[in-house]
């Protein structure tokens, strides 16, 4: 059995990670920002199911934005996991704040990595890194693609993850001195929450769920369960063809809003009574954009179809996620589960549960 460090333990994915980690017999170290989360992602942790001995897994305190605590934290590591980096409903005033810790974070816990002797690192990278800034198009977008700066669509979080991604294959090649590097693209996940605090794209379902908006815009998303995300990931650990490669991660066709908030709406009886299924007009959108910049940032997006494949992870890989259907309402079932519905979402921030920076709503996406 091995030893991995994943990073951003305290996260919707990165939770789900240690849980499959942990219940594949590994040991893990976790890094969170602020040591006060220890006891909370604990609780995450049993909410996941695991009830084995509390030190399998080790907490290590250490930001994306400084060096301190990194060599500890992948000491003694046999492979790495980085799932931290900024993933906020708010979108900066400037885009640094958010490719600041994305990308010298990851080049942060990769020098870590190859210091402490560590075989592969798996990075959490994103559809944010492959389908923006293009041309329309009917072909599915796959690994072979690369999101193009600065096109109008590009927000500050895809360029992030841009950034990130490709500094992370510039680093092995320049000076991994034999690290090995996987990544993994998901498109937005949903799957079940382990805690109170909602990723950036479970937001949306919440949304759907509590009534707080009109209708559906005609946005179209990929969709994949958390389980699955991190399903891939320990495979992308392992696996011997998994070296140098990127694995986009959907569960089948992108959706229409629409269709989620109907999947929600018949599966979820009661509790989906209030999920509005009406799709709003672009000319409404448009309308209300000139007062919310949130409904403005998605404008560039309305209408467009897009598609992604997850063919080379299935082939290469094994991978065989669960349906997209199964990932939206286990989402729904979660946050009825944990009393999420009514409670106002602790926002996800720049700078940590302790205080944020953010300026404008950041729109969903992965
Ligand atoms: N959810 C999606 O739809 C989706 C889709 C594609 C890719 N991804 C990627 O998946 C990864 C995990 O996302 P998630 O959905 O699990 O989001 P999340 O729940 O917001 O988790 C993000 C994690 O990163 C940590 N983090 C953020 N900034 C940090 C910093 N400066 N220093 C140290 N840690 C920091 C957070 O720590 P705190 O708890 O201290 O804030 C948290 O543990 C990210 O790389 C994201 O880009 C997510």
């Amino acid at each position: 059995m091995s030893r991995v460090l994943v990073t951003g333990g305290s996260g919707f994915v990165g939770s789900h990670c240690i849980v499959q980690l942990l219940a594949q017999g590994h040991e893990v170290h976790a890094s969170v920002r602020h040591p006060g989360r220890e006891l909370g992602v604990r609780a995450m942790l049993g909410e996941g199911g695991y009830a084995g001995p509390a030190d399998r897994v080790r907490f290590f305190a250490a930001s994306l934005e400084d060096d301190a605590g990194w060599a500890q934290a992948a000491g003694g590591c046999d492979y790495v996991l980085h799932v931290a980096s900024p993933f906020p409903q708010l979108v900066p005033a400037h885009e640094d704040e958010l490719v600041r810790p994305a990308r010298d974070g990851a080049l942060r816990v990769l020098r870590a990595a190859r210091d402490a002797g560590v075989k592969r690192v798996v990075v959490t990278s994103s559809f944010a890194a492959v389908g923006y800034g293009h041309a329309e198009r009917t072909a599915p977008f796959a690994e072979a693609d690369w999101t193009t700066l600065g096109d109008r669509e590009v927000l500050p979080y895809h360029a992030s993850k841009t950034l990130a991604e490709r500094a992370a294959w510039e680093f092995v090649a320049d000076e991994g001195r034999g690290l090995e590097l996987a990544v993994v693209n998901p498109v937005a996940i949903f799957g079940p929450l382990l805690g109170a605090e909602l990723s950036t794209s479970v937001v949306l379902v919440k949304r759907l769920m509590d009534g707080s908006v009109p209708g559906c815009p005609r946005l179209c998303l990929g969709v994949v369960d958390v389980r699955d995300v991190a399903d891939l990931h320990l495979r992308a650990m392992t696996h011997p063809a998994a070296n140098g490669q990127r694995f986009v991660a959907v569960a089948g066709d992108f959706l229409m809003v629409q269709d989620v908030a109907r999947v929600l709406r018949s599966g979820m009886g009661e509790a989906g009574r209030r999920v509005p299924t009406r799709q709003l007009p672009d000319w409404l959108l448009r309308l209300s954009a000139v007062a919310n910049p949130e409904v403005r940032l998605i404008l560039p997006e309305l209408g467009k179809r897009k598609n992604a494949t997850s063919a080379k992870a299935r082939h290469l890989l094994g991978w065989t996620p669960r349906s997209r259907e199964e990932a939206v309402l286990a989402t729904a079932e979660s946050l009825v589960r944990l009393r999420l519905l009514r409670a106002s979402a602790p926002a996800r921030r720049l700078s940590g549960p302790a205080s944020g920076c953010g300026r404008r709503p950041a729109v969903a996406g992965g």
